[in-house]
């Protein structure tokens, strides 16, 4: 199990029919979405034609469950032959104030997930009146939740099926671009779903190589640039940082340089930057055997940049694109970078170290000097950075901070059209203090309180003249323990969708 070899992706048949009874249509699965509203009314819709055609069987049941279609309720009916379909899933969408891209992807996605759990090949996904105009959101939902990290499973572990098609159908007429609409939530789901993979992956596998490998492939495959700089190189350049952290690893470190730019004329130039720690032991500053394994996470953010160039790459915009990926692996060795050490960096200010676990700024310090080299309308970083944010949002919230008021609105802007949860933190100017050095320019962490404000300060040394900056620390929600919205256990891929949404925002 040592090579980083492909999923066989098979991509689902997706496509969109008006109908009022999709339980006619032939499928293993009929998924039906209701909003409370409509259940309480039985007398129009797919619930009530299906409840019709079973002779009123599902409104029993329901009654028998206490269904309402509250959000999160569930009702599962065995048709035994009734209908074409073996089993007909109705999930409650609660009140039908429930019109963000969040609701309606995870809608979908529970659908997907449902069709997973009966080994559903085909599927029918009625949707409810008003969402058959967010088809693509839809489509990206059901792809999320359909995914799962299923290769390293044999014999009876594996999974037995796999969703082949899926028909969404809706009363009113989808709009003229439906199937274009298809096209683009596939891409942009199967974007997310090559971040998930790479970062489920476990460190025995991935490593900065491999990391810096696959972005080389997924560039061949669908058309990005990318260019890979070695351990030699990055030390060549002048990034000790980089070359600092990966020290204690018998891995090199590697920056990764992903580019897009569009036939005609950029309309803006897009920097993203990504903290790729393959594994972090916390070094020398060693962390807590609990939980450690989890710490191969710690690559999302330079596995979210793979994902994004995918679905940029397919996408096309008028906007040349750049991401960056900070890879190294962060251990302990007689070789490795010490609390004590001075090293210096791209930009040219040197850093005391204080922490070795604090590896992540270090990492994305030289990679953000380089960003801003390339002369950034904006530039947009994304890291596992700190346990602090973790303490302040809870794991399924990122914080993101901005250095002003325009590309904060800019970016919470991409933030609704995604629906991804981050919040906005203040980049605390009287915080700066507890980055003093006696002995250099700067210390590399501050007190304890804080930790993730601090953090962002610390990167902000490196911008350069960089105007338009934002820094995302997703240390929460970049893998999550337990399913949730268009969620399975493990990587999220948290920040693709919302990266892409401020990428095609950029082309308008
Ligand atoms: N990768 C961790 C942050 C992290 C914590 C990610 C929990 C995901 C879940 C990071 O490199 C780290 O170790 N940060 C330290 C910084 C501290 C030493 C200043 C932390 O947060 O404890
Ligand atoms: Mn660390
Ligand atoms: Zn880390």
């Amino acid at each position: 199990m040592s090579d980083l070899e492909e999923h066989a992706f098979m991509p689902i048949k997706i496509t969109a029919r008006s109908t009022d009874k999709p339980h006619e249509i032939a499928a293993d699965l009929v998924v039906i979405g209701v909003w409370t509203q409509s259940a309480a009314k039985k007398s129009k819709g797919a619930y009530a034609a299906a409840d019709a055609a079973l002779g009123g069987a599902l409104g029993k049941l329901a009654a028998h469950e206490e269904f309402t279609g509250k959000a999160e309720q569930q009702l599962s009916f065995p048709t035994s032959g009734k209908l074409p379909a073996t089993t007909v899933i109705v999930l409650g969408l609660g009140g039908r104030d429930l019109n963000a891209a969040g609701a309606i992807r995870s809608f979908a996605a529970r659908a997907s997930r449902c069709a997973n759990a009966e080994k559903a090949k085909t599927v029918v996904v009625a949707v409810p009146d008003g969402w058959e105009t967010k088809v693509r959101t839809l489509v990206e939902g059901f792809e999320l939740g359909a995914y799962r990290f299923a290769k390293y499973l044999t014999g009876d572990r594996k999974p037995k099926s796999e969703i082949v098609a899926v028909t969404f159908t809706a009363e009113k007429r989808f709009l003229p671009d439906a199937k274009k609409q298809i096209d683009l939530g596939q891409i942009i789901g199967h974007g997310v779903n090559v971040a998930r993979d790479l970062s489920n992956e476990p460190p025995n596998v991935i490593y900065p190589k491999t990391l810096a490998d696959a972005a080389v492939h997924e560039g061949k495959k669908h058309g990005f640039k990318v260019v890979v700089f070695d351990e030699k190189e990055i030390e060549k350049r002048g990034m000790h940082l980089i070359h600092a952290v990966g020290r204690g690893s018998t891995h090199g470190p590697r920056l990764v340089h992903l580019s897009y730019t569009p036939s005609k004329k950029a309309k803006k130039r897009l920097v993203f930057v990504g903290k790729g720690i393959t594994f972090d032991t916390g070094g020398i500053s060693i962390k807590p055997a609990q939980g450690m394994g989890e710490m191969k996470h710690d690559m999302s953010g330079a596995a979210n940049m793979v994902g994004l160039m995918v679905a940029v790459a397919a996408l096309k915009p008028q906007v040349e694109v750049h991401a960056l990926m900070a890879c190294a692996e962060n251990m302990p060795d007689g070789n490795a970078y010490r609390p004590g050490d001075i090293w210096g960096s791209l930009d040219g200010k040197t850093v005391e170290i204080i922490n070795t676990d604090a590896e992540g700024r270090l990492v994305l310090a030289d990679a953000l000097a380089y960003g801003a080299a390339l002369e950034p309308d904006m530039m947009v970083d994304n890291a596992t950075l700190t346990g602090a944010c973790v303490v302040a949002l809870g794991t399924t919230w990122s914080a993101f901070y901005a250095t002003n008021e325009d590309t904060r609105g800019k970016f919470a802007a991409a933030l609704k059209q995604s629906g991804e949860q981050m919040w906005h933190m203040p980049l605390v100017d009287e915080y700066k203090e507890q980055l003093k050095s006696e002995c250099a320019d700067l210390k590399h962490t501050g007190e304890r309180w804080g930790g993730s404000i601090t953090a962002g300060l610390f990167l902000k040394e490196f911008i350069g003249k960089t105007k338009n900056w934002v820094h995302c620390d997703i240390a929460g929600p970049a893998s999550t323990e337990r399913p949730y919205a268009w969620h399975a256990r493990g990587a999220t891929g948290h920040g693709v969708l919302t990266f892409l949404a401020l990428v095609e925002r950029s082309a308008k």
